[in-house]
């Protein structure tokens, strides 16, 4: 597939190579290097949709290869650190862990921060979402955030409803302290701003508006410039296989979907233009690999005639925003606004008109030839394949089960998860519910498997629909909804 690259894109002119160089000696502003992460993409043309049928396979299996094997960032940390990790831990975890033999230990790390064993996993090196740099680094990537467990089953393309992002990241930074070493930009960045305040959620979207703060159109680095307000909040990933079905990207549909606009987390100032052109060809894969990935059926017995009732009940009042899941997939693709919807609105309103225009306007959305919506008003309605899988739900992953979704006023204010369980009765997360965060929890690492839903941003409230429905049609929809 030939590039998409305006034949006049200023990216090409010679002088990315010294913008670049100037990218390598980056920092920020008060000594403070940026943070990582994010994703994003492009509109693709009916043309280029044929052509990729042709190559799909092929394509599909060597973008997931980028994202085991590829290095695109500076390492986190190393094996060393990971493996003294412990050593910081509070007791009486530490204690345990000293008196474990290493593979348990592992064991326990990876429980503690949200981490995945990959399949091929010989139980050791970096877990799935990290590469190894070729020297023991752990590299982040994609599968970080968007490699996830439902029941215990590792799911490439599942949200990562597990990760301690700030936890491993505080962990880390002592364990280098201890040891002498240097900090990475995580551990810089995140004494600047929070990674993520409960676990299974990050604050993704912030880091994509700080990366781009410091990119012109064209991707060159000035980091000349101040950072805009921002207003941090922590999102829940949407699940990989529900891609395809989409033309824009993200909660509100703004950005188009291509591979440039998931290049996004590659924005650390030392990849500069010129990197991120000769990174596109793997994207395109990553893409690909994105748009093949299929949800895993419900593992467990289904009621067929209670769930035959409730595609009914679906029909009726539901899949004009949600679309319909008979033989093919009919999927509306509707932005809701945000006063119809009712949902937490914090993410909405934290995107500015100015970091949608920059995207807009430049290089990531092809300077806008790929559609980006300026001030869409509220939020798309997902497509709901595996969405038995995907809890929790919402876009900031405020509700734990599918039960709850349904009945709006049970929703818990507080409620923290079991690391493996799965609710079969009400098809999600199994929770412990709370009136408020546990008075006695004072450990930040604790508290951050405690969903607290009193938080700006992280709000249950909102898609009322269910209201219309009989307690017997929401058993129905309930039964339903584990088909899809
Ligand atoms: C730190 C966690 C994190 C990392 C790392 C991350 N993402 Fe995401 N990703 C998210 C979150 C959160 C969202 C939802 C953002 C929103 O809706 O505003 C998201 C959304 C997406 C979407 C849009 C899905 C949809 O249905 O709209 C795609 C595609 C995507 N990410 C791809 C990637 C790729 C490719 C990478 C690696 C280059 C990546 N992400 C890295 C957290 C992450
Ligand atoms: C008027 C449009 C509309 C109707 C009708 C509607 N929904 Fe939704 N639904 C939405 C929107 C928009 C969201 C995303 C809200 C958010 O993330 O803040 C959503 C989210 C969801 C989610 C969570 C998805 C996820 O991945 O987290 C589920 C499940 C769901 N709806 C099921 C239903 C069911 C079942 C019905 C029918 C009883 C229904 N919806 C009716 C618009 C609608």
């Amino acid at each position: 597939m030939p590039g998409r690259r305006p034949a006049n894109s200023p990216i090409l002119n010679r002088s990315d190579i010294a913008i670049e160089a100037r990218g390598a000696r980056w920092t920020t502003q008060g000594g403070v290097a940026l943070v990582v992460v994010f994703c994003s993409l492009i509109v693709v043309s009916a043309a280029d949709r044929s052509n990729r049928t042709e190559t799909s396979g092929d394509h599909a299996h060597a973008g997931f290869q980028v994202l085991r094997e590829q290095p695109f960032l500076p390492p986190d940390f190393d094996q060393q650190v990971f493996d003294n990790l412990w050593q910081v831990w509070p007791e009486p975890l530490k204690r345990r862990a000293e008196k474990a033999s290493p593979s348990e230990r592992r064991r326990m790390a990876f429980a503690r921060y949200g981490l995945m064993e990959a399949d091929d996993s010989q139980k050791k090196g970096p877990a799935l979402g990290y590469v190894d740099d070729g020297n023991g680094g752990w590299v982040m990537n994609c599968l970080a955030c968007h490699a996830g467990k439902v029941a215990g089953r590792v799911i490439p393309g599942l949200p990562n409803s597990h990760f301690a992002l700030q936890t491993l990241t505080d962990d880390v930074r002592l364990t280098k302290l201890k040891q002498v070493k240097p900090l990475s930009h995580l551990d810089l960045g995140s004494f600047q701003f929070p990674l993520g305040t409960t676990n299974g959620t990050t604050n993704s979207v912030m880091f994509g508006v700080i990366l781009g703060t410091y990119r012109d159109k064209d991707m060159n680095v000035d980091t000349g410039q101040s950072l805009p307000d921002l207003e941090h909040h922590d999102m829940d990933a949407p699940p990989f296989w529900n891609v395809k079905y989409k033309s824009q990207l993200y909660c509100d549909g703004f950005a188009p979907k291509n591979h440039r606009v998931i290049m996004q987390f590659m924005l650390l100032p030392q990849n500069g233009p010129r990197t991120l052109i000769d990174w596109e060809e793997d994207f395109r894969k990553v893409l690909a690999w994105i748009e093949s990935v299929e949800p895993p059926e419900y593992p467990w017995e289904i009621d067929k005639e209670l769930a035959n009732n409730g595609e009914l009940v679906f029909a009726k009042n539901c899949a004009r925003c949600h679309g319909r899941y008979g033989e093919t997939t009919e999927y509306p693709e509707r932005c809701i606004p945000i006063e119809t919807i009712g949902t937490d609105d914090v993410r909405l309103r934290a995107l500015t008109i100015e970091h949608r225009r920059w995207l807009k306007e430049g290089w990531l959305s092809f300077y806008g030839k790929d559609s980006v919506k300026l001030d869409p008003q509220g939020y798309v309605a997902p497509p709901l394949r595996g969405i038995w899988a995907s809890a929790p739900y919402l876009h900031n992953g405020s509700v734990p089960t599918l039960w709850h979704l349904l009945h709006p006023d049970e929703r818990p204010t507080v409620w923290k998860r079991s690391e493996n369980g799965f609710d079969k009765l009400r098809i999600g997360l199994e929770v412990d519910e709370y009136t408020k965060v546990p008075e006695k929890v004072f450990d930040s690492a604790d508290r951050r498997q405690y969903f607290d839903t009193t938080k700006r941003g992280k709000s249950a409230v909102g898609h009322r629909f269910p209201d219309e429905l009989t307690p017997d049609e929401k058993r129905a929809v309930l039964e339903y909804l584990k088909t899809l």
